[in-house]
């Protein structure tokens, strides 16, 4: 994991240490930079100062071996730093804006400490905001241009590969408030071997957001085009595969399933299409992306009713609960929605997953946490995260509903997947296999 670019530069202070901030500061430390974390959390300070990671994240754990990251309660030591990346989450509320607390915060600390530095210092927003934030709702905390810069850096880390994505980035995105400002990021990230792109705050900004509601739209599509294949019997993986091959349209985000969880894309494509509104405008693409998005658990219990019409007192085994495989992250994961529909109906839900239980339980505390083995034997079961354990199982004999595609599941006695069922149907070819099979039938 150790980079071969570790000549000593600059401190750098990331202020918010969950999944972005962690990574981020890991990663620079990776790259041979100081680094000082600076969070509220005392747990997650000792447990990153004990070398420990908080987070399950791949990689992240080894890497905190090998470099040491400095994690403190007292914003204070950000004066021992040049540059300062603001990482706080930004959670969505109920009508898709964001609650900004973890970002208005530290910037009205970062700006009181600030005061008393007279070198130059660049402030670095990481967070995700809405185009037009850091511009409306930092910038004004920072007037002195000539001794604080400013940039926005969006982050395009994925959970589960967060430490990987840090270090090879597809991109690097620099919103720059001036050209200093931009020079000491651009010169940060030199050792990145990656394209750099230079552009205006709210760009920056609007880069990141338009990435994750595309990606969210591809998701959304191939479900949709997923919905309307289950009812012609057309497996709709056969579909993306060969829509996949197309160059300009590519194979990526074309999982179909029970929809997209976690806590970026529903968040920022709700955040967009609020955004949006408050501009005038009705988005009606991105509002259509979350409906789908939220209909798809909703379709997996009527495929469950179809084999199981009456699920009270029924014992419904559920596999996965992580928004996705490689993480023991549960915000918006599809499985809470499920679960709940599951327990609406008076099933008895068993659940399993390989790393997200303990947080799951947190929000479910009295459903039945369980084996993997454990949760197959029930009245069916429902796969939610796509593990790669559970193509290990052995699913003979029983009713299953898939809503991730996991291969082995199809020797179920009984099997469903949301866009397909077990009628796959396509493979590649090479002509000269079939020149070898014709060949004798032609003689
Ligand atoms: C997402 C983006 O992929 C990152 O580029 C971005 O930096 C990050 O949000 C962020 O804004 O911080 P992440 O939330 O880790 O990353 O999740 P993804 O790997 O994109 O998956 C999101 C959801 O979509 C998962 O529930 C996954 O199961 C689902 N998905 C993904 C599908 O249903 N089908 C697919 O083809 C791909």
């Amino acid at each position: 994991m150790t980079t071969n670019n570790k000549q000593k530069r600059g401190v750098i202070s990331v202020i918010g240490l969950g999944v972005v901030g962690l990574t981020t500061a890991v990663g620079f430390a990776l790259k041979g930079h100081r680094v000082i974390g600076i969070d509220i959390d005392p747990a997650k300070v000792i447990s990153i100062n004990e070398g420990i990671s908080p987070i399950y994240e791949r990689g992240l754990s080894q890497a905190m071996k090998e470099v040491k990251i400095v994690a403190t309660l007292d914003f204070e030591q950000v004066l021992k730093s040049d540059i300062s990346f603001l990482c706080g989450g930004t959670p969505g509320q109920a009508d898709g804006s964001l609650d900004l607390r973890f970002v208005q915060g530290p910037v009205g600390q970062l700006a009181q400490v600030l005061k008393s530095k007279d070198s130059y210092h660049l402030v670095v927003v990481r967070s995700t905001v809405v185009p037009g934030t850091t511009e409306a709702v930092i910038a004004p905390n920072f007037p002195d241009t000539e001794r604080i810069g400013l940039c926005v850096n969006p982050e395009f880390l994925r959970e589960g590969t967060a430490i990987e994505d840090f270090l090879n980035p597809s991109r690097i995105v620099i919103g720059e408030r001036d050209d200093k400002s931009g020079d000491v990021l651009c010169q940060l990230y030199a050792g990145f071997n990656t394209h750099t792109l230079r552009t205006n705050l709210k760009t920056a900004e609007m880069i990141k957001y338009a990435s994750n509601s595309y990606l969210a739209t591809r998701i959304s599509f191939i479900n949709e085009i997923g919905n309307i294949c289950k009812g012609l019997g057309i497996n709709v993986y056969d579909v993306a595969s060969g829509m996949g091959y197309d160059e300009r349209i590519g194979h990526d985000y074309l999982r179909a399933g029970v929809g997209f969880g976690g806590f970026c894309l529903p968040k920022d494509v709700a955040a967009l299409a609020a955004k949006a509104k408050e501009l005038g405008y009705e988005s009606r693409l991105l509002q259509d992306v979350l409906a789908i998005n939220e209909e798809q658990p909703r379709k997996m219990i009527a495929l469950l009713k179809k084999h199981v019409p009456d699920l009270k007192g029924k014992v419904i085994g559920v596999l996965g609960l992580a928004f996705k495989p490689d993480t023991d992250d549960v915000r918006k994961s599809k499985a809470i929605d499920v679960i709940e529909e599951l327990l609406k109906e008076q099933a008895q839900v068993k659940a399993h997953d390989p790393q997200a239980m303990k947080n799951f339980a947190k929000l479910f505390p009295d459903i039945e946490y369980v084996t993997a083995e454990q949760a197959l034997d029930s009245d069916a079961v429902l796969i939610l995260t796509a593990w790669d354990k559970y193509n290990r199982l052995d699913y003979r004999g029983k009713i299953v509903i898939d809503g991730r595609r996991v291969m082995r599941a199809e020797e179920a006695t009984v099997y469903e997947g949301i866009g397909w069922g077990r009628n796959g149907y396509t493979y590649t070819c090479e002509s000269s296999d079939v020149m070898a099979k014709l060949v004798p039938v032609l003689k």
